[in-house]
C-alpha cells in the first residue's frame, strides 16, 4: 500500500485554507492544519484525522515554536495559504507605515521566512511549496485597481518567491504560486465566481500535477499559466 501523503496548510482557520484541509483530508492525505486562534476553528476540528498547530505567520516565536512542535516531520505539500486584503482605502498616498508593514509582513515576508525555515522538510524530489497568490498579483494585469495595495502585495510575493527559489541549491522543489479563482470567502465576498470547494478542489488537481516536475509555475486552480 502508498504511504500515505502529508500536507502542512498555514492559515487554515475558514476561507481557502480551511477548504484545502477538507480537500486533502478527502483524498486521504495526513493534513497538519494551522491557525491563529485554535479556541475559533470548530469547522477545522471537525475535519476528520486534522492535526492542528497554532501559528500566526508574522510572529518569529510563534514560528520558531511550530519548528519544533513538527520537527523531524516531512510533507508531500506545504501550502501557504494565510493572507490579508490591507487597508479598505487601498491607497497608496493614503497608506500609514503600520497599514504597509502589516500587508507586506503577512502576505509577502512572512510565508518566504517560512518557507525558508521549513522547506528542508519537503520530500525529497516530489514535495511541493505552494503559496497562495492572485491573478491580481500579475504585474501587467489592469483588473482590481481598487485593490493597488494589495496587488502589489501578491506580485512582491510572486518576486520575492521566485528570489528565495532560485538562492537554494539544486535539487530545488517544485514550486506553485496558485491563484485560486475568485472565491466566496470572507476576502473573495458574496458575488464571488465560485465557491471555496470548486477552488479548492482544483487547486489540490494543481498540486498533484506539478509533483516531481520541478520549475516555479504561476497558475490558476484550473491550471491556466498566468503571465507574470
Ligand atoms: N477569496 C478570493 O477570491 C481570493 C482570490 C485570490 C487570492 N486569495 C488569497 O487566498 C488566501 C486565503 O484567502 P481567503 O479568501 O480564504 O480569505 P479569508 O477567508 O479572509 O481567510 C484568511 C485566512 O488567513 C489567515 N491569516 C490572516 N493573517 C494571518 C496571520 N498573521 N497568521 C496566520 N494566519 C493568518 C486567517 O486567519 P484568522 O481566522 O486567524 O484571521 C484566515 O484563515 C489569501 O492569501 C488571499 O490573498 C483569495
Amino acid at each position: 500500500m502508498a504511504e500515505q501523503k502529508t500536507a502542512l496548510i498555514i492559515g487554515a482557520s475558514r476561507g481557502l485554507g480551511l477548504g484545502l484541509v477538507q480537500q486533502f483530508s478527502q483524498l486521504g492525505w495526513q493534513v497538519t492544519a494551522t491557525v491563529r486562534t485554535p479556541s475559533r476553528a470548530d469547522e477545522l476540528k471537525a475535519v476528520n484525522g486534522v492535526k492542528i498547530a497554532t501559528l500566526d505567520i508574522d510572529s518569529n516565536e510563534s514560528l520558531a515554536a511550530l519548528g519544533q512542535q513538527i520537527k523531524n516531520q516531512v510533507f508531500d505539500l506545504i501550502f501557504v495559504n494565510a493572507g490579508v486584503l490591507g487597508p479598505e482605502h487601498q491607497s497608496a498616498a493614503a497608506a500609514t507605515y503600520q497599514e504597509l508593514a502589516q500587508l507586506f509582513m503577512t502576505n509577502v515576508t512572512a510565508p518566504i521566512r517560512l518557507a525558508e525555515a521549513l522547506v528542508g522538510q519537503l520530500r525529497p524530489n516530489s514535495g511541493v511549496l505552494a503559496f497562495m497568490s492572485s491573478i491580481l498579483g500579475s504585474v501587467k494585469n489592469p483588473e482590481g485597481n481598487n485593490l493597488a495595495l494589495y496587488k502589489a502585495s501578491k506580485a512582491a510575493l510572486n518576486s520575492l518567491t521566485n528570489s528565495f527559489i532560485c538562492s537554494l541549491p539544486e535539487p530545488r522543489p517544485t514550486v506553485l504560486s496558485l491563484h485560486p479563482g475568485w472565491v466566496r470567502t470572507a476576502m473573495g465576498g458574496p458575488n464571488a465566481e465560485i465557491d471555496v470547494a470548486t477552488s479548492c478542489s482544483g487547486l489540490a488537481a494543481q498540486v498533484q500535477r506539478f509533483a516531481g516536475k520541478g520549475g516555479h509555475h504561476f497558475v490558476d486552480y484550473q491550471g491556466q499559466t498566468i503571465p507574470w
